[in-house]
């Protein structure tokens, strides 16, 4: 039912439209990406997004966390800059609009709090990518700026309400249906991830294997979206290429390693190799 308006994303198409360095290029030319992720129980996602999201290409890179997962966050990734706020006091962000793109929810409780927080964020003309505690029943406003969310299907099931069994079977047409009525763009997560756009079209993934069946695999992936509609004009490629190039470090992977030993602070190394023989 979807054929013409529905494609798969290859190769070809990741090479044509991936944005190419300029050798005069400066940080600011590849946007300040805000990352709201982490809390004292959840580290480690916020970890993986922000690693995701300077190995794809971002310029800068704020987190904005609490207090004790900034001191791991920091640690480990040396590149990122600090918001600290805690969610859970009311402490929100009171001015975003400095930021190209904002990303949340990897290692967020799901509560009240962060749900004031998400519709403030969505009164600002930004990009926004909603992941992991930040994906729950709600109706979006209409913007300019992409509303992307990144539902594994059992989120998707939360979002919609719509039967496990039921999703297995119609993917895409759930996922678009979704995509037109709330004017979002979906991406519905999984062996052949399925991107949904608010204009009933869409896009197939077929990079990607069963080594990234393993908890952190999404929060690397929300970084690199983050990297990804901060360097990107088109908003539609932007998410392809970061959803192509996730599912290609897995294959990478298992060219040379045994598929159930990735662990997602790993792949995002093997990055450079993709990049390179894509770019
Ligand atoms: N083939 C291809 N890609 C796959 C496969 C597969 N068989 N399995 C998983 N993936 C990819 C998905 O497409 C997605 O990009 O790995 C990523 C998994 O993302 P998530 O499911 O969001 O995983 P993550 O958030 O890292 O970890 C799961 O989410 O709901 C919570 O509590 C849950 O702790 C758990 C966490
Ligand atoms: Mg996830």
């Amino acid at each position: 039912p979807h054929t013409g308006r529905w494609k798969v994303w290859n190769r070809d198409d990741v090479v044509q439209t991936l944005p190419k360095r300029r050798a005069n290029a400066h940080k600011g030319t590849f946007g300040t990406g805000l990352l709201i992720a982490g809390s004292d129980d959840m580290p480690g996602s916020a970890v993986l997004s922000a690693i995701g999201a300077l190995r794809f290409g971002i310029g800068k890179l704020s987190v904005l966390t609490t207090k004790e997962a900034k001191q791991i966050i920091a640690s480990i990734v040396p590149e990122a800059t600090f918001l600290i706020r805690d969610l859970a006091k009311q402490e929100l962000i009171a001015d975003i609009d400095p930021f190209s793109c904002i990303a949340i929810g990897p290692g967020l409780p799901q509560d009240d709090v962060l749900e004031q927080l998400i519709h403030e964020i969505l009164t600002k003309e930004i990009p926004v990518i909603l992941d992991a505690g930040a994906l729950r029943k709600r109706e979006y406003p209409y913007r300019k700026n992409p509303i992307i969310l990144t539902p594994h299907p059992g989120e998707f099931v939360r979002m919609t309400g719509i039967a496990t069994k039921q999703l297995e079977s119609k993917r895409i047409e759930l996922a678009s249906k979704y995509a037109v009525e709330h004017h979002v763009i979906v991406v519905l997560k999984g062996q052949y991830t399925v991107i949904a756009f608010p204009d009933g079209s869409g896009l197939i993934n077929v990079t990607g294997n069963e080594s990234l069946a393993k908890g952190g695999s999404g929060d690397t992936l929300t970084g690199m979206l983050l990297a990804s509609l901060s360097i990107h004009q088109d908003v539609k490629a932007a998410v392809a290429n970061a959803v192509y190039i996730h599912g290609l470090c897995a294959d990478k992977w298992i060219e040379d390693n045994g598929s159930s030993t990735l662990v997602a602070h790993e792949y995002a190394n093997l990055l450079p190799i993709v990049m390179h023989q894509i770019e």
